[in-house]
């Protein structure tokens, strides 16, 4: 059998994982989420999320992946031999196709507004033109599966790469470009005239304003940002070397998403409130409301490019690492090349993802819940797939595999001390089951 190749590097492993987690939940959702469930308040609850939940999971994904060198399925079946626990894998992948669906349209929104922005078109509007602007677009369905499509060919362009030509040295670039981008835009923020009350909306914990349901949005946001629940983790991990220190890098890539969201916060609210505008514009905020704050700075062409060049980064390394999810499974579990793996999945990507696109405008009338086939996708990834994924690795690797293999991996067989072990045992066997239960509880309306 062909050896199986790898990260070259550890400093590459971990910029692929942070490119991955680091996307469009933290730029894009993030702060709109902070913006409807109260600011500072969400962000506390949030932050408790990641070290209860978060970094146990992405560690139980590491251990997973880094133990047996394989995707999800046979890793199962290495781990727990005779046993059906791989058919959760199925689960994986269909979770990972509903998160890329969904996520692409976002992508080629963003590419419309970079396209936009490079023409020129993104100043000299009305805020009510601005908000014309984006309503015209998502109901234009040439134009969202269009940029969609577009979108991901230049995703299926790097796959084609491979995993160290591809995956490695795109993350490797863009992930400290995009640092430096992000940090440029949140001094120019903090720097505009009443900078401070986007700060204080940022970080003063209003508890009144946060619900149980943004509680619960915290939670499916922890899991969408971290990319934790459907094994992309697992599979990415799978590609690390048997030496590099994995509760260094979980905790290392935990941090850094949750700067990066933070940073988008710092980012956005200043500029928002400084503007004058709501803070609680939702999904709609980054394309409705950030042309008009770039359009009243100085040198607002180059802004607005800049940032949805950054955005525009940051989700291609995110959809690379789904898009693998399912790729690895097909060659390692199929037998396929690579090329005709990845010529499978992007089938399979672009038809949802054209019905994701469609659903603002020929497919509208499609709801349930009164949510559209985007809006369930969005939602049912997050909420669902990713809640009932980091279920079952939690439960899985607290309970059922082997301490042995926890601990092995967790010290390098013994070479490293692995302190937090103990904390992420309990984490995985308790705090991890137990939340997740009380929001499906929740989710179903049993309390
Ligand atoms: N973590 C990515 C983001 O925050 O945009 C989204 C994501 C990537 C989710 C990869 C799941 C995944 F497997």
């Amino acid at each position: 059998m062909a050896k199986r190749v790898g990260f070259a590097t550890r400093m590459g492993a971990i910029a692929a994982a942070v490119g991955s987690a680091v996307g469009l939940g933290n730029i894009w959702r993030f702060p709109y989420e902070a913006g409807v469930n109260g600011g500072g308040a969400f962000i506390i609850v949030y932050i408790c999320c990641i070290l209860v939940m978060g970094i146990p999971v992405i560690l139980s994904e590491f251990i997973i992946g880094r133990s047996t060198h394989s995707n999800m399925k046979s890793a199962l079946r290495k781990l727990s031999p005779g046993k059906k626990y791989y058919l959760f894998t199925y689960l994986c992948i269909l979770g990972s196709f509903v998160v890329i669906g969904f996520y692409s349209v976002v992508c080629g929104w963003i590419i419309e507004y970079l396209y936009q922005a490079a023409l020129g078109h993104l100043s000299g509007h009305t805020p009510q033109e601005y908000s014309d602007m984006f309503t015209s677009l998502v109901a234009n369905p040439w134009r969202c599966v269009g940029w969609t499509v577009l979108f991901l060919v230049f995703n299926f362009m790097v796959m084609s790469r491979g995993i160290e030509k591809g995956i490695e040295r795109v993350a490797s670039i863009m992930m400290p470009l995009l640092f430096l981008i992000l940090i440029v835009f949140c001094v120019k923020s903090l720097l505009l005239p009443g900078a401070g009350k986007g700060l204080r909306f940022l970080f003063y914990p209003d508890f009144s304003a946060l619900t149980m349901r943004g509680v619960l949005d915290a939670f499916g946001q922890a899991f969408l940002s971290l990319s934790i629940g459907i094994s992309c983790l697992v599979t990415y991990s799978s590609y690390f070397k048997d030496d590099s220190p994995l509760t260094k890098d979980a905790v290392t890539v935990a941090a850094l998403d949750t700067l990066v969201a933070i940073l988008s916060g710092v980012m956005i609210f200043p500029a928002v409130f400084s503007f004058g505008v709501e803070p609680t514009a939702g999904p709609r905020l980054i394309f409705e409301v950030l042309p008009g704050i770039f359009q009243q700075m100085t040198g607002g062409y180059f802004w607005a490019l800049l940032f949805f060049l950054l955005v525009f980064f940051a989700s291609l390394t995110s959809t690379i690492s789904l898009s693998e999810i399912p790729i690895t499974f097909l060659i390692e579990e199929h037998k396929m090349s690579r090329p005709r793996a990845i010529a499978w999945t992007a089938l399979f990507t672009f038809a949802l993802a054209t019905i994701a696109a469609l659903s603002f405008n020929v497919l509208d009338d499609i709801k349930l819940w009164g949510k559209n086939i985007f809006d369930m996708m969005d939602y049912a990834a997050s909420n669902i797939f990713m809640l009932l994924g980091g279920l079952f690795t939690a439960v899985y690797v607290g309970w059922i595999l082997d301490r042995k293999v926890i601990h092995d991996q967790l010290t390098n067989g013994g070479r490293l001390k692995g302190v937090l072990e103990p904390y992420i045992v309990f984490c995985l066997r308790y705090i991890a089951p137990i939340s997740i239960f009380f929001i499906f509880l929740y989710l179903t309306g049993i309390i």
